[in-house]
């Protein structure tokens, strides 16, 4: 994971609360739980669903829909794409995927576990060739145990990563789980695409991959698209869909998942307008994050270092990575999106792995002149992008019965209003029901009949929901509504016939 420990402010939140939370209210479940689940998938309840739709559906009416002015003060040209996952394996040998997406993998042949290297790091006592204690990432805790029974002090401990120490010094490393010294394997890398087969022989020759990123469906669209839609550079394709890498340790509940979406852009530009679209794009994207509920604090904008870059950015714009401090992160930072100039990288190796070279290069009409465009790639995670919603919207309340709620803004809300009939008779479900099937023709809307209205606003506030509208006794001569607020709890009375345009001012749509 990367993280970065710019600014020291630790998030009070109990991870292991939000993920109990997420289970109880059916936001996140572990996939085919009934079966002791998988490592590393997982599924979406029905308010996890619409959290996860709310925040792609945002981000496809921010990019593709809706207009942007673009640095040069004319409208951003944005077109979508709906790719497939499995593409012709050349595809991924084009991208350098099937040389190259490796990680670094340890074995421990003790405890049959397995990690990944650079995940891995080792602490070794001052002075001395005795025992080395290794520790997952971003962990120390985990060996405080170990290192007590040992007298050691962490302290006094020079930390590197597994990767940094010679394989010879490996017979000393008690590793992460393990209780015996030299049980640890040297790394290898793995490749993370998930491999299958087309059709019905299990052959080397029909073995295909799920797509391990949906850019590279963008990119082998690129000419598709250059040809049917008018489109000029500057101008992006937008793509929102599943991905798959079949991690070594997959972790921190959604956040380093084995399938999960991505929501991507890829930007194609003159290649001297790199600076200033890798700029537009990055504050751009940032300022979206925020507009989406991660305004604190917690999100950051961070520019990589020279020596972080990928091969295909080293000489380019740059590249940075917008990122959220997730309670399991703090007080370093996780990415949530990258922004990165990936240059004619990709381009350039489609148009020559499929033997058109050069023929392929874009033609500007304005400039009368043919290149491979530059493209400026922000790449966000959906996955990460709702665990970040889930942990910034928690907060914890002992004044309220649930004794926490979560602070959705309004257009992440899963539910966006709940309708209550305070006591079941005296005309009020009638009422109640009525309104709830006018406002459900909008919004998704709840309505909830059972137990206490205390109870009632408690599951609402689990939820998020930022407005509950209850039908009393005094409704029907009144005509009017209670309406309460989910975060100041405060309550007024609104005009039945009212209601609708109250909401739709608060929520929008
Ligand atoms: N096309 C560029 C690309 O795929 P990446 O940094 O590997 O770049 C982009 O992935 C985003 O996808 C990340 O910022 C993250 O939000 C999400 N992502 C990547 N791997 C993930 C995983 N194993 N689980 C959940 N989200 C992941």
């Amino acid at each position: 994971m990367t993280t970065s420990t710019e600014t020291q402010q630790p998030a009070a939140k109990s991870m292991d609360d939000i993920v109990a939370l997420c289970r109880r209210r059916g936001f996140i479940f572990q996939s085919s739980e009934i079966y002791g689940g998988i490592n590393g998938f997982w599924d979406y309840g029905p308010l996890g669903a619409l959290l996860k739709k709310n925040l792609k559906d945002a981000w496809w009416q921010d990019v593709v829909q809706q207009e942007l002015a673009g640095p040069d003060g004319r409208p951003v040209d944005i077109v979508g794409l709906d790719s497939t996952i499995i593409m012709n394996p050349k595809v991924w040998e084009a991208s350098g995927h099937v040389a190259g997406f490796n990680d670094p993998m340890v074995d421990c042949r003790e405890t049959k576990s397995r990690y990944r290297a650079d995940q891995v790091m080792v602490a070794t006592p001052a002075g001395g060739d005795g025992a080395m204690y290794a520790f997952p990432e971003g962990d120390p805790d985990s060996i405080a145990k170990k290192l007590k029974k040992a007298r050691v002090d962490l302290d006094t401990c020079e930390i590197r990563p597994l990767t940094d120490i010679a394989v010879d010094d490996f017979t000393r490393i008690i590793g992460p789980d393990a209780t015996e010294a030299g049980t640890l394997t040297e790394p290898r890398q793995f490749n993370l695409m998930f491999e299958t087969h087309i059709g019905a022989v299990r052959h080397e020759d029909a073995k295909a991959y799920l797509r391990p990123e949906t850019a590279q469906g963008i990119f082998a669209n690129f000419w598709n698209v250059v040809d049917t839609s008018r489109v000029r550079v500057p101008f992006g394709i937008a793509q929102l869909g599943k991905a798959f890498r079949n991690e070594v340790t997959p972790r921190n509940f959604t956040f380093r998942s084995r399938e999960f979406e991505q929501m991507e852009i890829e930007f194609f530009i003159r290649p001297d307008a790199a600076e200033q679209w890798y700029a537009f794009w990055r504050d751009t994207r940032y300022a979206w994050w925020q507009s989406v509920g991660l305004a604190g604090d917690n999100l950051q904008l961070r520019e990589h270092d020279k020596d972080e870059l990928a091969h295909y950015a080293k000489e380019g714009a740059g590249t940075s990575d917008i990122e959220y401090r997730f309670p399991f992160t703090a007080p370093g930072f996780g990415e949530l999106e990258g922004v990165s100039h990936r240059a004619d990288y990709d381009l350039k190796a489609h148009a020559t792995h499929c033997g058109k070279g050069d023929k392929l290069q874009y033609f500007d009409q304005e400039r009368n002149e043919r290149y491979f465009p530059h493209v400026i790639e922000p790449s966000a995670g959906a996955d990460r992008g709702t665990l970040a919603l889930l942990c910034e919207a928690y907060t914890p309340d002992d004044s309220r019965a649930s004794k926490v709620y979560m602070k959705f803004t309004p257009r992440m809300a899963p539910i966006k209003a709940a309708v209550f009939p305070l006591v079941n008779k005296d005309g009020m479900p009638e009422i109640a029901e009525k309104l709830y099937r006018q406002l459900r023709k909008r919004w998704m809307i709840q309505y909830d009949a059972k137990q206490s209205i205390g109870k009632r606003y408690a599951r609402m506030d689990e939820a998020g929901t930022p407005y509950c509208f209850t039908i009393d006794g005094d409704t029907a001569g009144d005509q009017a509504v209670t309406v309460r607020e989910r975060d100041t709890q405060s309550q007024e009375r609104v005009a039945l016939d009212q209601v609708e345009k109250y909401l739709a001012e608060r929520v929008g749509g």
